[in-house]
């Protein structure tokens, strides 16, 4: 693989359902980590798109008058709308419809029962529809319900075909003692560990069910398993197998973010498809946790799966991604309330970074008519600060830790507030003789706040845009600039606006 480029991914989403907050928050996560890659260099590819198959599907459409394909179509619309409302820079959209999907599916499919590694068995056990996931009988709670969704399971019998996970066990056990960062984070990887151990079993791989689904090549009347279907779209977007130039390039995948309750799928099901493929695994394959909203799981029947939509035109696109990737450390589990996005908005986005930009912009406008003086400022503490910074953030990133990289980039916020109160340009301006002193400290704190939209790009794409407009870096439609080592041309005229984050009221709107 060429050591240059990136290759991340996030799920495929259900179509059944508008998306809501938790599946913002895989895209956004992959999102930042896709802008960081790009601005440090890496020639990236970032696959999302939408898991269309299945019995869930098939039912959810007939439900409403609809053909699966007429479904699908409308909502699959909605995840693109929501997905440009906010800033993620996909290069590629998959569905499991699109027909380079479905052949490659079939060859792949077909090229593993030749393989040896799919056989016609009789599978009796429990499915769960919502899940698209097969149970055996001590696996259920109590009522015969989901362990995972907690809703009653069906009772299935049928002849399916079978993968044969269980020959894949020891491989699959020496692969993760080799690789420990494979699956992160450890305490995830420590119960996928765990079961894997003692439970794990060839896999039904088809439903003679589901009409709604690529059927099976070998065998029409049956189609293929949702989840080994969806699977393999990381590699059928490449172009897998009869397009192999993406492929060649990109695989294997360096980070598939997905959230835990798929991790058996991604750490387990799927390097086994891969080694009866003979392909390499992916570098890492990243669990984040889940969010609850106002302390409930989200639900449709508790009516609470807020559309990120809603949100975002109350607070901002920036703000709410923020808000994600700071409250809580990636991997953890979160909870969502209005209260603690505008406590945020307020002190961290409002106070601390609006502040620092307007109290800078109006000294420039008071004490140098609105333009940038000189800047000569190679050995100030302000820049050895923000090379520091640089360095940390980028450890942060590399280990997806995104909560950690804010908080790092909020102490240079911090040092460079701490920098105006200790050297007083209000000060300065008042005393004979210290110009230049002064000019040194303004042209520093706009190297800084340059310094600072550079930082925050990747999280808030938008609020970095804008800052580097106001300062006058930024002319009309010019494109963002990534570059660290540019300095300011003299005489460059700031364009101070309103402030980057107006004071949010707690609204009665957004208490429930
Ligand atoms: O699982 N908090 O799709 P999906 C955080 N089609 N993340 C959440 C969440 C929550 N409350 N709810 C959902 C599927 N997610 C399959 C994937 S990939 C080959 C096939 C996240 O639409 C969830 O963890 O149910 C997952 O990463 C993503 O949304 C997609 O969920």
């Amino acid at each position: 693989m060429n050591k240059n480029t990136f290759y991340l991914t996030t799920p495929i989403y259900y179509v059944n359902d508008i998306p809501h907050i938790g599946h913002s928050y895989t895209t956004i996560a992959a999102d930042v980590l896709a802008r960081y890659k790009k601005m440090r260099g890496f020639d990236v590819f970032f696959l999302t798109g939408t898991d269309e198959h299945g019995q869930k599907i098939q039912k959810a459409a007939q439900a409403c008058n609809k053909t699966p394909i007429e479904f699908v179509n409308t909502i699959v619309d909605k995840f693109k709308v929501l997905w440009k409302e906010l800033s993620i820079s996909n290069d590629d959209f998959i569905r499991t419809t699109d027909e380079r999907h479905c052949c490659r599916v079939k060859r792949i499919f077909q090229r593993i029962y030749e393989n040896g590694d799919i056989y016609l068995g009789e599978y009796e056990g429990w499915y769960c529809v919502p899940c698209e996931s097969f149970w055996i009988e001590s696996q259920l709670f109590e009522g015969n319900k989901c362990p995972e969704c907690r809703r009653v399971v069906e009772r299935v019998k049928e002849q399916n075909y079978f993968f044969r996970l269980s020959k894949y066990k020891d491989r699959l056990l020496e692969y993760y003692d080799k690789h420990p960062s494979f699956i992160q984070p450890e305490s995830r990887r420590n119960e996928l560990l765990q079961r894997i151990r003692y439970q794990i079993e060839d896999i039904s791989v088809s439903r003679s069910v589901v009409e709604w689904g690529i059927h099976v090549p070998m065998d029409p009347r049956q189609t293929i398993y949702v989840w080994i279907d969806a699977l393999l779209n990381y590699i059928t977007a490449l172009g897998y197998d009869d397009n192999m130039q993406k492929f060649q390039k990109y695989w294997p995948a360096s980070v598939h973010i997905i959230g835990k309750e798929i991790l058996w799928f991604h750490g387990v099901i799927w390097p086994a498809i891969l080694m009866s493929l003979r392909i390499d695994l992916p570098h890492k394959i990243f669990a984040h946790g889940w969010w609850t909203i106002e302390g409930q799981k989200i639900s449709k029947s508790l009516g609470n799966a807020i559309n990120p939509l809603h949100i975002v035109r109350s607070f901002g696109k920036d703000a709410y991604r923020y808000f994600l990737l700071r409250e809580v450390p990636f991997g953890l589990d979160g909870n969502f309330s209005c209260n603690a996005l505008i406590k945020r908005i307020n002190s961290d986005l409002g106070n601390d970074l609006g502040n620092l930009l307007q109290r800078t912009l109006t000294m420039i406008e008071k004490y140098f008519h609105g333009v940038i003086p000189h800047i000569n400022t190679e050995d100030n503490e302000l820049r050895e600060e923000s090379r520091m910074t640089y360095e940390k953030i980028d450890r942060e990133m590399n280990e997806l830790q995104f909560s950690r990289a804010l908080e790092i980039i909020w102490n240079f916020v911090g040092c460079a507030n701490k920098f105006i109160e200790d050297k007083k340009p209000w000060l300065l301006a008042k005393t004979d003789g210290v110009r230049e002193q002064l000019a040194t400290v303004i042209g520093s704190l706009t190297l800084a706040i340059r310094d600072i939209s550079l930082y925050i790009y990747p999280f808030m794409p938008t609020i970095a845009i804008e800052i580097q407009r106001q300062l006058g870096i930024l002319k009309d439609d010019q494109p963002f600039n990534l570059e660290f080592q540019q300095g300011f041309r003299e005489g460059t005229a700031v364009q101070k606006g309103k402030p980057l984050f107006p004071k949010v009221e707690f609204s009665e709107a957004y208490s429930k």
